[in-house]
């Protein structure tokens, strides 16, 4: 893993940012996985920024949504389809026809599930996959236990994951219990992962992460077996690391 700290989470957000614009100007038809939670929001801010001042060209890309809740709909606004268009969809040039996320309210589940890693296929397999980390671990929505060869599927949420997500939800409103999400096997498969966590409720998830064992009560440790893993941590987020790092 290529790990830096960086003073806070703008620094970080800022240079994750231009990584990825450095992979879109080498390879303008790149085919990036997107990640949505607190942690790439800034990142995709500069995103937006790049495209409009500095001609940052998406009319190529190609993207893939790592995960979505079951039953939230489109038009849902706590729905990763609504993050993802308010966020970076809505305020850049990638064509309709080439954005991809999983549907919530898809009749057939598994065929839906099929489908969707048979188009990351036909893509040609993901170039860049962005990804954050909740603070039992998981990625995308794969929790502990999560098997390490899982492909796109419908996952069960535990309490911890619905309380900490309850922010983006209105008030009284209910955090579905399950979600859809890419495997773990099918991030595995991707090319490069950029790995983003920030702010000190993250720190035990991190250490965990990179200097603890490889194990499926901790998912996102499987990343230690990927040849390409860039993790952007801010100081708070790298706190409880143990091994040196820059
Ligand atoms: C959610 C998403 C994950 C995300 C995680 C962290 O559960 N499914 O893909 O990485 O939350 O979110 P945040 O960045 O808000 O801490």
């Amino acid at each position: 893993m290529q790990l830096t700290v960086y003073p806070h989470i703008e620094a970080a957000s800022l240079r994750a940012a231009h990584f990825i614009a450095e992979q879109l100007r080498e390879k303008p038809d790149t085919v990036l996985g997107l990640a949505t939670g607190s942690s790439p929001i800034i990142m995709y801010r500069e995103l937006i920024r790049l495209h409009r001042e500095e001609d940052l060209d998406f009319s190529q890309v190609t993207t893939f949504n790592l995960d979505e809740y079951c039953g939230l709909g489109p038009d849902h606004t706590a729905s990763y389809h609504a993050f993802m268009f308010e966020h970076l969809f809505n305020h850049v040039s990638i064509p309709r026809t080439h954005i991809h996320i999983l549907d919530g309210l898809a009749d057939d589940v598994e065929a839906h599930c099929a489908a969707y890693e048979n188009a990351i296929r036909q893509a040609g397999g993901i170039d860049l996959q962005v990804l954050g980390v909740g603070v039992n671990g998981h990625i995308g929505f794969n929790e502990p236990g999560a098997p390490p060869t899982s492909r796109t599927r419908v996952t069960a949420l535990t309490p911890q994951t619905r309380s900490d997500n309850a922010l983006f939800f209105d008030k009284d409103e209910y955090v579905p219990q399950h979600a859809i999400t890419m495997g773990l096997g099918t991030i595995m498969d991707c090319r490069a992962c950029l790995f983003l966590a920030f702010g000190e409720r993250k720190a035990p998830a991190v250490a965990a992460m990179i200097d603890g064992p490889i194990t499926d009560k901790v998912p996102a440790s499987i990343l230690q077996q990927h040849p390409r893993v860039n993790v952007f941590l801010d100081v708070a987020a790298a706190a409880q690391l143990t091994q040196p790092h820059s």
